[in-house]
This record gives C-alpha cells, structure tokens and sequence, in this order.
C-alpha cells in the first residue's frame, strides 16, 4: 500500500547506478520512493505503468531506466526505440494523469559533438547514433505528454553501484601494465550521487524545462583515467590513443561538454569539479560510506 502521508516518488531504472543513488537521495529527502526493477514494472508494458501508477499515485516520477547499451542500440534500433522513446511516452502519459512531476534523465549523446563550446540547453540536437536518436525522441515525448517536465541532461556516469569506466580502468590495471585510453573524445565525467542531489532539489522547483547536469570543467577519457589512477594509487602505463584505435559500432560526439546556465539559473547549484566528484567517489567508495545521503533529510 502507499504511504498517503508522505510525498510519493517513484524511481524508474532503480536497479542501475544512478537508479540506485537517486532512491537513496529522495529517501534521505523525505520522499517516500517507489523503485521497482524491470521485474516488478517494465515500462514498456503500457498497461503494468497504468497499473503502478494507479496503486501509488505518485507526486513525482524520475525516470532514469532506459536502453544503454549504445554499441548494442546500433544493430537493435527496434529495441532502443521500444525502451528510450515508448517506455518513456507510457511513463509520462501516466505521470501526467497523476499530476505528478517528471523528471526524465537523457544524455549528451543528443549532440553531434562538433562544438567547441560547452553545449547550451537550447542548442539544435542531432544525436550521431541510434542510442542517442531513441533518447531524444523520450525527450520529445516526455515534454509533449508531460505539462511538469523536467529533462536532465547528463553524461559520462559513474558510481558506486553497477558497472562504469573508473571500475572498468581499474579491473584492467590488475591485468595489464599498459592501458590504452582514448583522448580525442571530451566531455563531463559525473558522479551519481551529485547528479541524484541536483536532480532531488530541481524536483522541488516548478522550473520545468530542459536542463545540462554534469560534473564541472571537462576533461578527455585518457585525463579522466590518469586521474583515476592516481587516486587509486594505481602505477599503470597509460597510452593516449584516437578513437580510431578502438573501433566501435557506434559513433561517439567528439566533444559534449555540457554547459550548466538553466540548473543556476533554477537556484540550483552547479555540480561539483569533476575532479573533486572523483576525490569523493574515491573517498564514500573506500570508507564504504555515502555521508552525503543523509543530509538533505
Ligand atoms: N551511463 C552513462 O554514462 C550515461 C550518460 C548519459 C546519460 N545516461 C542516462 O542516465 C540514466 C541512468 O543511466 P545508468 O548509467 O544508471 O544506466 P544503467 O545502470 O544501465 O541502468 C538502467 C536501468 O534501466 C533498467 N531498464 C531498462 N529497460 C527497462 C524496462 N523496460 N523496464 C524497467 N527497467 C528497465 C535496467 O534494467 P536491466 O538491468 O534489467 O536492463 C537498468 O536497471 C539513463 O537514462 C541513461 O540514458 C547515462
């Protein structure tokens, strides 16, 4: 049953590693939270999300689950689409019957990446893989069928729960001596406890719209894993490569720094350095605590 005296959220993707941060985030924030897993609610069946959202009747809706297989979504535009733009019209439709806020989580992969300046939240999209097609039609679908939406535009991620590159750089360190890192792609790396921080105050906002949440500064792939590896107290050769060396399905934006003018300008702090983000992870990782949960409660 729904606990009717709390202000309700439901978390979608909670099992992912930002899903994961973002229940924790909202609890700590006094939110009841609703996470369920692809198990308990598959968004892609309309019919399980009427269900749901019947039986919760939530005030606000983070819908982080999504297709994120990006070398994958190449060969399966069937399935992307199914998730990242269907899941999202029935999870917004829903949302919108409720009242309920919703904040939908998307990627800087909607950019082309042939900028040089750090993309603005107006700037024309035109997203160079399938990945990035199928989460810009959620965009669209979200704002259409959505009068209280947020989109939150996020890139690089990392955390303490589910897979990513820092856990990826340092599992081959214990194989290899020299890792060849990419350094002709730049972005933002960001940390999910920040981005679920930034995410749980926007929520508390009626500033909807669309919004660039990212660690700050910017830096390339190879000058993300060389600061991995000294906070990890890693000796490792690295070796700065184009993205020629590593051939992949899909093709990556060479450059998507996001810039951060409509999160400020809500009243919402910028996130953190990517690098002092990378000092924390490293810090809650090992001390296997995340103090920072605990204080917006
Ligand atoms: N990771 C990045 O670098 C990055 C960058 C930019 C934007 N984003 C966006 O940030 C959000 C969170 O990413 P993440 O890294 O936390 O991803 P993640 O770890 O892959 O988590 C995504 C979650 O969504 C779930 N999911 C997929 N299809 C579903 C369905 N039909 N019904 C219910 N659940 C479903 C997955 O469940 P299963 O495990 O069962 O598939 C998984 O738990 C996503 O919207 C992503 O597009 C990520």
């Amino acid at each position: 049953m729904a606990d009717m005296t709390k202000r309700r959220a439901i978390v979608t993707g909670a099992r992912g590693q930002l899903g994961q941060d973002l229940v924790k985030v909202l609890s700590g924030a006094g939110w009841q939270v609703y996470g369920p897993g692809r198990e308990e609610l598959d968004f892609t069946d309309p019919e399980a999300v009427e269900r749901e959202f019947a039986r919760i009747r939530p005030d606000a809706v983070i819908h982080a689950g999504a297709y994120t297989q990006v070398d994958a979504a190449e060969e399966d535009y069937g399935g992307a689409f199914l998730v990242n733009a269907f899941g999202t019209r029935n999870v917004a439709m829903e949302a919108e019957r409720y009242g309920a806020k919703l904040v939908y989580i998307s990627t800087d992969y909607v950019f082309d990446g042939t900028g040089s300046e750090p993309y603005r939240e107006s700037e024309r999209t035109s997203p160079v893989n399938v990945y990035g097609e199928s989460k810009l039609a959620g965009e669209k679908f979200a704002l259409r069928l959505s009068s209280r939406a947020f989109i939150v535009r996020t890139s690089w991620v990392y955390g303490l729960n589910g897979g990513n590159f820092v856990k990826t750089m340092l599992t081959l360190a214990d194989s290899r001596d020299t890792i060849s890192v990419v350094n002709d792609q730049i972005g933002c790396p960001t940390y999910t406890v920040d981005l679920a921080l930034a995410v749980s105050r926007l929520i508390e906002t009626e500033r909807f719209g669309i919004y660039h949440a990212a660690g700050g500064g910017q830096c390339s792939w190879y000058e993300f894993a060389r600061a991995i590896f000294q906070r990890a107290g890693r000796t490792v050769w690295l070796n700065p490569v184009d993205s020629s060396a590593f051939p992949r399905p899909a093709k990556r934006p060479a450059y998507s720094v996001l810039g951060q003018t409509a999160l400020t300008a809500a009243g919402v702090p910028a996130l953190p350095h990517w690098e002092a983000a990378l000092d924390a992870f490293f810090h809650e990782w090992e001390h296997a605590n995340a103090p920072r949960y605990s204080k917006l409660g």
